[in-house]
């Protein structure tokens, strides 16, 4: 199979991405063909020079699509080729595509080493994001004194990690390959597996084994620990794990890494300011491994009794003015400027229109992979989605269904509008992977695959549409819609999700509810109890909901708050459209 790696170049340089996906690409001996892209990366990543000649300068318009590095696996005219960008997921795909067992291996166990994505994962996110991130910041940022060196704090949960025991799958096999027989130890078989991860040495990040993980890595603590030593700094003597795994990975890919940049010493050393022999501050990190499930990571939990109370308050207090009659209908009091704007009348168009026995399987989502337990309910969340997308589509444009998964509605939508362009971004592999086939089968040429993070999709587009994009993602696509000034369809999930305190957006979103008095601790309470199934529950779905569409009806966007019918086709079917004002829209 042809692939193709872009990567953003300007006069020989390239950004610290394309620095490392090259790198990667150089190390797995593939084939890929490189497309240099003339285009600044739009990060505020230094130069790096690289070896590679140019071999071809197009300004490519997949740019104009997801961010640079990006892969496209499959030849140009293939209907169902695939667009990859993050770093993580492009790497995996170059590794993954070797002819060479042993380059392959570096995907571990079951080739899944990096494959949950950052959001879902601290360790994706740490080789991914944080340690890119601060090799960044410490090559770019002036220092605070000109006599005192901090070590990038990256660096150091990375000493902290490599000193926690090993976890792997079949750790006890391993160790009974290696050296140290547990049964020399003399300890209960039960107490080996527990014990295991103690009695191998992390020679590599993910353990004996060199990973992807590994070749991520690198290329930052390389420039980073090249960068000290400037300063007369060696790094081994303050972090000595990272040095060790630092010697064994130049072992392993140095010559890799030469034929990749052109001259390590290019960052400008002048910027940063710094005498000779500083004082070397090293900042105390957690002491933990970077595999530790965050506990900061939202979960649903249960609210205590004060929260319960809270959120009867904002409901029944009327706060947010918002009501269901006994016929499900919704009521909300709304100030007399959103009430041209936001209409939460009874859902009663959005239900089947589909003839679905007339669709080929491959549209079905029974080839899908849905269970056959779900597939009528999916198939009434198809309906009811669609039928609102249809509503609001014109001839020609280009749809987004965001986080897509395997593809159900992106590709209903791209069979039934022929007309029209869909693009489906989801960052999951594996969904996108039976996406692709079900594109490939139909042979649909209106269709485009992306499999990235919705963050890293640039690409102009008339309307967004996203079911059950979890949590924040939501809120996600709703905020790209709104800058693209595009029609938006959604349909949310994971309510609990939003009250974790790290999100990039900001609860509540709305001036509605700011100048409701509706504080983020009251917001979160709603949010938690938004994913109980109880008339609470489903009431403080709507009450998040009307949050949502009340900040798209700020914007000038006339927004409808909705349900998919039947309710029982999901216990989230809330059905939020947004048509933006100035817009002229015919039904296709
Ligand atoms: C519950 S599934 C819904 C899939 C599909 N829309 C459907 O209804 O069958 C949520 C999907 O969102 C994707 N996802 C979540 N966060 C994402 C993000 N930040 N970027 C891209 N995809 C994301 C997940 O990979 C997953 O496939």
């Amino acid at each position: 199979m042809t692939n193709t790696l872009y990567i953003p170049v300007v006069d020989g340089t390239t950004s610290i991405n394309g620095l490392i996906a090259l790198f990667v690409n150089n190390w797995s001996g593939n084939k890929t063909l490189l497309t240099l892209v003339d285009h600044p990366s739009g990060s505020e990543s230094p130069a790096f020079a690289i070896q590679t000649p140019i071999s071809a300068k197009v300004d490519s318009d997949l740019t104009l699509l997801t961010t640079l590095p990006l892969l496209v696996v499959g030849e140009r005219d293939d209907v169902s080729r695939l667009i990859v960008s993050g770093l993580a997921a492009v790497s995996r795909h170059v590794i993954k595509e070797s002819d060479n067992p042993e380059v392959r291996k570096a995907l571990g166990f079951r080739g899944n080493c990096l494959q949950a994505p950052a959001e879902c994962s601290i360790w994706t996110s740490f080789c991914e994001f944080q340690m890119i991130q601060s090799t960044i910041l410490f090559l770019t940022q002036p220092l605070m004194a000109a006599d005192i060196v901090e070590i990038p704090s990256t660096l150091v949960k990375l000493e902290e990690h490599l000193k926690q025991p090993i976890r792997m799958h079949n750790i006890v096999k391993r160790l009974q390959e290696e050296t140290i027989k547990p049964s020399a130890k003399q300890v209960p078989q039960e107490e080996i597996q527990k014990l295991a991860g103690t009695w191998l040495e992390h020679t590599y990040s993910e353990g004996p084994d060199m990973t992807l993980a590994d070749l991520l890595l690198f290329p930052c603590v390389t420039i980073l620990t090249e960068k000290l030593a400037n300063f007369g700094i060696v790094l081994a003597n303050h972090l000595p794990r990272v040095g060790r795994w630092l010697t064994a990975m130049k072992l392993l890919v140095g010559q890799a890494w030469n034929t990749t940049i052109s001259d390590p010493s290019i960052i400008d050393m002048d910027s940063l300011r710094i005498r000779s022999q500083p004082t070397v501050e090293v900042p105390r990190v957690k002491e933990t491994s970077l595999y530790k499930k965050d506990s900061n990571r939202p979960g649903i939990g249960n609210l205590s009794s004060e929260e319960a109370t809270r959120v009867a308050d904002l409901l029944k207090g009327k706060r947010l003015w918002l009501e269901e009659n006994e016929d499900g209908t919704r009521v909300a009091e709304l100030p007399p400027s959103l009430v041209s704007h936001i209409d939460i009348a009874a859902c009663s168009e959005f239900i089947a229109r589909i003839d679905w026995s007339s669709l080929p399987d491959p549209v079905h989502p029974r080839q899908g992979h849905v269970p056959g337990s779900r597939l009528d309910r999916k198939i009434q969340q198809l309906d009811g989605m669609a039928a609102a997308v249809i509503d609001a589509v014109s001839e020609g444009d280009v749809i987004v269904d965001f986080c897509s998964g395997g593809g159900h509605l992106g590709i209903l939508l791209a069979y039934l509008l022929p007309r029209c362009h869909v693009i489906m971004v989801d960052n999951k592999e594996e969904s996108v992977r039976h996406a692709r086939k079900r594109v490939a089968q139909l042979k649909l040429l209106n269709a485009t695959l992306i499999q990235s993070n919705l963050d890293y999709f640039r690409g102009p587009f008339d309307l967004g549409v996203a079911l059950h994009a979890c949590g924040v993602a939501t809120d996600l696509v709703l905020q790209t819609c709104l800058v693209e000034r595009a029609a938006f369809v959604l349909c949310p999930c994971c309510y609990g999700n939003l009250a974790h305190p790290d999100l990039p957006i900001q609860y509540p979103q709305s001036q509605l509810y700011l100048t409701r008095g509706v504080s983020a601790t009251d917001f979160s309470a709603l949010a938690r109890m938004a994913d109980h199934l109880t008339d609470a529950g489903r009431l403080s779905m709507a009450a998040v909901d009307l949050d949502r569409v009340a900040r798209a009806a700020q914007d000038g966007y006339r927004v409808t708050l909705q349900k998919l019918k039947p309710d029982s086709c999901s216990p989230k079917h809330d059905l939020l459209v947004g048509i933006p004002s100035k817009q002229t829209r015919t039904i296709s």
